[in-house]
């Protein structure tokens, strides 16, 4: 008695379709956050505790919430992250995500770690359709090279380097449930250990030695943006921009990493005024995920500096529930929540979010 595709309302309810629905090691997987899972509740916790400054009386009969992340056009200011492991949750894997993404014109994140092989993901897109590479460094940097090189030369718009993974997050969860490979295309030369759950038996080839001295390197071998993937304070926001990269992703991971970690909206809070200050604003993208369920929540991180967000289970649980149909409807929703939500604030186009529709105090008293 699984629920009709037409009774999700909003990304949430995905997320308890999939629960019931989805194999118990997938879900496992999917769900689960690091220790006590403290950082993932607060991801979304902490978009509920901003409100909104509506502005009234703006003429809202046509609103326009397509923005520009690295140079592409997108319809909306959101992108599908990398997660790893799509097969877990659908037998066709990664490429339901990527014909989701075609359809509704939003740039899909690759991870170096999909069910499919890369040149599957690549081959599924539609014509001018946009995807980045997500890449986890490998100790053997000739591999690391190799996966850039490629990526590029197939028409990757963006390289986002995951640095905030140099040891995989203890997923307790994860780690309970037996593991076995559902016939991925993991190929990372070793031999894996399934006895500690899926996220620790895929990623034992992970450079734990990776810095900032590593940056310089990655600019000469690509000509593609670079973008940080993980960044968790503003010291390190300046640090990026001064390493001369063109993008951060404010992020913690999805709560799979470091627990006790913020909540990547209160470290954009904190960015942005500081940035401003040093005069750095406009120097680099800022992108900002964790927790994004709502198109509220889009135009908060928007309003507060964001140039996008992205999101990640809402689509795996879309996906593992109903295919491509509900990673479509869950797209459709977040559109129709754009729409709606944009007017309801006195928006027409993402150029009119700005810090005074949104009022933080009670972002840090709580
Ligand atoms: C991830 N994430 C992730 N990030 C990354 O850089 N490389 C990866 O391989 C993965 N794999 C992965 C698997 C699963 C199942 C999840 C849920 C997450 C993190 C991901 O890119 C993103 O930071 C979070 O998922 C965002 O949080 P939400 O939207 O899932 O709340």
């Amino acid at each position: 008695d699984m629920p009709m595709l037409e009774q999700c309302y909003n990304l949430l309810d995905f997320e308890a379709v999939a629960r019931r629905v989805m194999k118990k090691t997938a879900w496992a997987y999917y769900s689960s956050a690091a220790d006590d899972e403290i950082t993932l509740r607060e991801n979304h916790a902490a978009y509920h505790r901003i409100w909104f400054r509506p502005r009234i009386l703006v003429d809202v009969e046509k609103v326009d919430f397509s923005t520009t992340m690295l140079g592409t056009n997108v319809d909306m200011p959101f992108y599908v992250t990398a997660t790893a492991l799509g097969k877990l949750g659908h037998i066709e894997g990664e490429v339901v995500l990527t014909r989701a993404a075609a359809k509704h014109n939003v740039i899909q994140m690759i991870p170096t770690l999909a069910s499919c092989s890369f040149d599957e993901i690549v081959d599924a897109a539609s014509g001018d359709q946009v995807q980045w590479l997500q890449l986890y460094v490998n100790k053997d940097r000739a591999i690391t090279e190799k996966i850039v090189r490629h990526a590029e030369a197939r028409g990757c718009k963006g390289l986002f380097i995951t640095v905030d993974a140099p040891q995989l997050g203890r997923r307790e969860k994860d780690m309970r449930s037996k593991f076995t490979d559902p016939g991925s295309n993991i190929q990372s030369g070793q031999t894996t250990d399934t006895s500690q759950g899926a996220a620790r038996a895929i990623s034992s080839f992970i450079d734990p030695g990776l810095s900032w001295s590593d940056i310089p390197w990655f600019k000469s071998i690509t000509k593609m943006p670079i973008v940080l993937k993980g960044v968790q304070r503003v010291e390190d926001v300046v640090k990026a921009i001064e390493a001369g990269v063109q993008g951060v992703v404010l992020s913690n991971h999805g709560g799979r990493q470091l627990d006790f970690a913020r909540s990547a909206i209160e470290v954009l809070a904190e960015t942005m005024p500081v940035l401003r200050e040093l005069g750095l604003e406009g120097r680099i993208e800022i992108f900002v995920d964790g927790g994004v369920r709502r198109a509220t929540d889009i135009i908060k991180a928007l309003c507060l500096g964001a140039t996008g967000v992205g999101i990640g289970r809402p689509f795996l649980y879309a996906m593992s529930a109903y295919g491509f149909d509900g990673v479509d409807r869950a797209m459709q929703l977040l559109r129709d929540e754009m729409e709606m939500n944009m007017r309801l604030i006195g928006a027409t186009t993402v150029a009119d979010l700005n810090p005074a529709m949104v009022d933080v105090r009670s972002l840090y008293n709580h």
